[in-house]
């Protein structure tokens, strides 16, 4: 059985997790960590990683990307395997996650839906199909309470449709005012916010007299922890390295 520790465990993440690991016959769960009193599914729920009993073979952070000292410390410290599933780090923070792959095995995605991962691979192979006569902007929309913005799924997303042009493409969040005519090593990238909305991420390439989208809905938070759950099985035991969902189900 693989031991699982969630992090963030009383958000609204980490207690789907929870609830999927609890009943997964390959995984036990030993409990989470939050800021926020209480328990999940049973098991204790610890104020810090300092105060968890029992050692984990795997934790799944769902709790924020400003955690990730924190999470990485306790991976180094017991050896076990971690899932960066929290959105928003900062270019330091990558470095933090790159150097801590040489003893530890995280594994780190913006988006843990499957589609995404399929979209991601579909959105280079656009890129590069279309070519430079496509302008590629992206839509992503998400539900009211989100932190970041635009979601790191659209960075993603980005990363690929640049890949996929051959470079030499800047990202734009978002344009106002008197910003004049597009620079065609643009990307633009948008973001809306209301509502209960999941996330929604659309990749339009506009052409001359044509245009080509590709877009994924989630339709339940379920489908993120589902992944969170594939991944953690996925990464168990693995060696120290950098993984992430294309590894899962390529
Ligand atoms: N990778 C993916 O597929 C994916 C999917 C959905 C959400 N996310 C990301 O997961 C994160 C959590 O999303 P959510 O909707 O569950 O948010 P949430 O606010 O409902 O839950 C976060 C939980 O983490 C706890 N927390 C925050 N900082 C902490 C800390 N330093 N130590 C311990 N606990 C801490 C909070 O108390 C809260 O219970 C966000 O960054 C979100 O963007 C990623």
């Amino acid at each position: 059985m693989i031991k699982v520790l969630v992090s963030g465990a009383l958000g609204h993440m980490g207690r789907i997790v929870a609830e999927l690991a609890a009943a997964d016959a390959a995984l036990e769960l030993i409990g989470g960590v939050d800021l926020k009193e209480g328990e999940v599914q049973g098991a204790p729920v610890y104020s810090s990683f300092a105060d968890v009993c029992e050692k984990a073979d795997v934790v799944i952070d769902f709790s924020s990307a400003a955690n990730l000292t924190n999470v990485l410390a306790y991976a180094e410290k017991t050896g076990c395997a971690v899932i960066l599933a929290a959105t928003g780090y900062t270019e330091d923070d990558l470095s933090k996650i790159a150097e801590a792959a040489k003893k530890i095995a995280p594994f780190k995605t913006a988006n843990l839906s499957v589609g995404i991962n399929l979209l991601q691979k579909l959105v280079r192979e656009a890129a590069k199909f279309l070519g430079s006569g496509f302008d590629a902007e992206i839509v992503e929309r998400h539900h009211n309470l989100k932190k970041d913005a635009p979601s790191g799924t659209a960075l993603m997303l980005a990363e690929s449709a640049k890949e996929g042009f051959g470079g030499d493409k800047r990202f734009v969040c978002g344009r106002e005012g008197m910003v004049g005519a597009r620079d065609k090593r643009e990307i633009g990238i948008h973001a809306v916010r209301g509502g209960t909305i999941v996330g929604e991420h659309e990749v339009m390439f506009a052409g001359e007299d044509e245009i080509v989208t590709l877009s994924h809905s989630a339709r339940s938070k379920r489908v993120f922890a589902a992944g969170a759950i594939a991944a953690a099985k996925f990464i168990a035991g693995k060696p120290a390295g950098k993984y992430d969902m294309q590894d899962v189900i390529g």
